[in-house]
């Protein structure tokens, strides 16, 4: 079979680490997929910066629109981040042209998941975006394909690596919040702004995509409750521990008779809970249904190797894929077959 021709926009924590695997793997993966992945084209801002990859031979773009508009790519990888701007663009002029789109881009998902949907359905494409929630845990992989089926009732779990490592150090190791999030910043764990990880709003935006994957309903990442960490003081960490809990920031969405309730502020779990035992850079991701029963993933919630290791997933079903065979449904149900957002009275 011919190769897989990529485009990756983005070189940085997630890109960077994805450019070395996809290098370094390139003949197990080309047996394990049955044709070759090769990466044509990269787009970064800085041409010059040292990244500690080899981009030889690799057209390079300064813009990503550019690349996702015209370079000779089946699939154009987006991990450049941000709802608008760069990604949005060049997402969109993918999606126009039918070509494949991989991203990770969880804010981009929670504003034009819907919209972006239905271009990828309307023109054959598929979007994947394994990356977007929960870092390397196969959460979106489960919801949309092995747990079709199931009538979900709850999803929650510890969904911003940053935050879960801020508080699993403070705890631990007495150190401030701000000297927590500096080591969460070096280890690219946090966003490019990380207000997004801190106020929670970025656990709103994996939440929202959850909860239309569970729920059916579109996405309504603004009918969020929204609380995130930035008040929590090591002597609040003290006081949950003595009274026999630890703080963690959750995301909740649940199913109730009038509609759904969509929840992210620090909740006090008990000390003995397995949620409470989830340290550092984790995630934990609990999904509800009714043929399953209770089902807890728990994995590396952020960082370059572990993100790079769900695009990577993304790029291989791709790679996999026979061309006119059935499409997933971007969002577990066709795109114009979600049902509108009904909030919980
Ligand atoms: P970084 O900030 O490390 O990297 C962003 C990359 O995009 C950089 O290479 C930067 O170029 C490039 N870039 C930014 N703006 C432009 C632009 N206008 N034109 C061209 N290139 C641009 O981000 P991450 O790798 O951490 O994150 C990428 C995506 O993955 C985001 O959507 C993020 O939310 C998501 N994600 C990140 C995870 C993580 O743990 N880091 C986990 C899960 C998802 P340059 O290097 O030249 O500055
Ligand atoms: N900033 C995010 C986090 C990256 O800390 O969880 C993974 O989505």
């Amino acid at each position: 079979a011919d190769a897989l021709r990529i485009g990756i926009a983005g070189l940085g924590t997630v890109g960077a680490a994805l450019v070395r695997i996809l290098q370094q793997r390139s003949n197990e993966l080309a047996i394990s997929c049955g044709r070759k992945i090769e990466i044509t084209a990269v787009s970064a801002r800085n041409r010059n910066k040292d990244r500690g990859i080899d981009l030889s031979g690799i057209a390079w773009y300064d813009d990503p629109l550019d690349l996702a508009a015209n370079a000779d790519i089946d699939v154009y990888v987006e991990l450049v981040g941000g709802a608008n701007g760069a990604a949005e663009t060049s997402v969109r002029a993918a999606l126009a042209r039918g070509l494949h789109v991989v991203t990770a881009n969880k804010a981009l998902l929670a504003r034009y998941g819907v919209e972006l949907a239905r271009i990828a359905e309307k023109n054959g494409a598929l979007l994947n975006y394994e990356a977007a929630v929960a870092g390397g845990i196969p959460v979106i992989k489960a919801l949309r394909e092995s747990l079709t089926g199931n009538h979900f009732s709850r999803v929650y779990g510890i969904m911003n690596g940053t935050c879960n490592y801020i508080l699993s150090r403070m705890e631990k190791e007495g150190l401030s919040f701000d000297e927590c999030l500096k080591d969460a910043q070096r280890l690219g764990y946090a966003e490019a702004d990380p207000s997004f990880d801190i106020e929670g709003n970025d656990t709103a935006h994996k939440l929202a995509i959850m909860t239309t994957l569970a729920f059916g309903s579109e996405i309504a990442a603004d009918d969020i409750y929204l609380e995130g960490i930035t008040n929590i003081s090591i002597e609040d960490i003290r006081a949950a521990n003595e009274l026999g809990y630890r703080i963690k920031l959750l995301g909740v969405a649940q199913k109730t008779e009038t509609g759904i309730e969509q929840r992210v502020h620090p909740t006090m779990v008990p000390l003995d809970s397995v949620i409470a035992q989830v340290d550092g850079v984790t995630n934990a991701v609990a999904l509800e249904s009714d043929i399953l029963g209770e089902l807890l993933m728990v994995g590396p919630g952020a960082g370059g190797s572990a993100t790079a290791s769900a695009v990577l997933g993304d790029i291989t079903d791709i790679a996999k894929s026979r061309p006119g065979a059935q499409q997933v449904p971007v969002l577990g149900r066709p795109a114009h077959l979600l049902e509108p957002y009904r909030r919980a009275q």
